[in-house]
């Protein structure tokens, strides 16, 4: 289940409260931090940091493959960098041994959801309506606020 859609996707009033919540958080944070500090061996926190850097530029790459109509290959960037096969790749089995529980739940809904994206994106070739395609996107960047919300490495 994932924690982050149920509480954000089917409830607009709650989203407005997150997002006055995030205003005042904003203000908030010159002074002080409230993220929890994870503490990564080194080696895997230079990677994982490197992992993160390459999942935005993902992003911008899908986004302009939507804007192209190659939704196949959208859904192919998504799959092999952030989705269930980046998981396996990428060694996030390990790395989740390290996060308190709801980071690593965090980081299983945004490979799930990008595999879910991957899916809609071919259904998007099919039928030529990307808007699924879009929405399915945004389940994914959710679980990057989420995470990057609540935690940060060390
Ligand atoms: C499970 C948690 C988690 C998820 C999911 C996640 N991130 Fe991160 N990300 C982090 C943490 C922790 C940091 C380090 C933040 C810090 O220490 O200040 C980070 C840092 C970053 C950075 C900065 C890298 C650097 O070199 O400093 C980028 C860019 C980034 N994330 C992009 C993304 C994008 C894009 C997504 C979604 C597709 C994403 N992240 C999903 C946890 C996550």
């Amino acid at each position: 289940m994932a924690p982050v859609q149920a509480e954000q996707t089917h409830d607009p009033s709650m989203h407005m409260q997150h997002m006055q919540g995030m205003q005042t958080m904003g203000a908030e944070t010159a002074a002080s931090d409230t993220r929890a500090i994870v503490h990564f061996p080194d080696q895997m926190r230079i990677h994982t940091l490197a992992h993160m850097r390459d999942h935005l530029l993902a992003l911008s790459e899908i986004q302009e493959a939507l804007a192209l109509g190659k939704f196949e290959k959208a859904g192919e960037i998504a799959e092999q960098r952030l989705g269930m096969t980046a998981m396996k790749l990428h060694g996030a089995k390990e790395r989740s041994q390290y996060m308190p529980e709801a980071m690593a739940a965090i980081g299983s809904e945004m490979h799930r959801a990008a595999s879910r994206f991957a899916v809609a994106a071919s259904n998007a070739a099919v039928v030529d309506e990307v808007r699924p395609a879009l929405a399915a996107l945004s389940d994914v960047t959710r679980q990057c606020v989420a995470c990057h919300n609540g935690f940060r490495v060390q």
